[in-house]
């Protein structure tokens, strides 16, 4: 597998350490609120885990599965729910937390489908968001990590569904992408 990477962006160690700011951020922010973390799959599932635990305060966990990028590194356009909230929302503070913001299409869609389920508070969380204009104007309100505008895996992020096991973030050598 690691002959697949061309180049480490971020470390293990050094995302950890991230983690440690971020989830003391969210732990003042949330630690008197009614707290509901809604990831979404699969690419949060990393960062949630090691979030959490970082964050002792009374909180709900549950996810969302919506697919948008069909095996490729180039984004579909159409957006499928694979798996509805099963938590009531209404009257509780969520956090989204997703893996990455690229285009933002994604998050702008999730935002404004868990918003019309009446939650006293809306905010997200994600692990990274690429230095691009984006073309949705959505507002993420935590961000682990930015990085440029390059393909990533690993920490939850995948190619084609591999890679997701990596503790690391990394870019893939250009000929592992362009076997098709
Ligand atoms: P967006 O809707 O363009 O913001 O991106 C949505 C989804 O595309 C993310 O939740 C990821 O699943 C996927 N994605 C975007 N960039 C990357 C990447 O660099 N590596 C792996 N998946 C990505
Ligand atoms: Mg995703």
């Amino acid at each position: 597998m690691r002959d697949d990477l061309d180049k480490i962006l971020l470390g293990e160690n050094q995302i950890q350490q991230r983690l440690d700011e971020l989830a003391e951020e969210l732990r003042v922010e949330y630690e008197h609120k009614d707290l509901t973390v809604v990831g979404v799959l699969t690419g949060s599932v990393m960062f949630i885990a090691d979030l959490l635990k970082r964050l002792p305060i009374r909180l709900r966990l549950d996810y969302i599965g919506v697919s948008s990028y069909r095996g490729s590194t180039a984004p579909s356009g159409d957006l499928v729910l694979t798996k509805k909230l099963g938590l009531d929302v209404r009257d509780h503070d969520v956090l989204v937390v997703d893996d990455v913001f690229d285009t933002g299409a994604t998050l702008g869609r999730i935002r404004r489908m868990i918003g019309e389920l009446g939650p006293r508070s809306l905010k997200l969380c994600v692990f990274l968001e690429k230095e691009i204009p984006h073309a949705e104007d959505v507002p993420v309100d935590y961000v682990a990590f930015r990085i440029p505008n390059e393909f990533v895996v690993g920490y939850g992020l995948d190619y084609r569904e591999r890679y997701r096991n990596l503790p690391y973030v990394a870019t893939l050598r250009q000929e592992v992408i362009g076997e098709g």
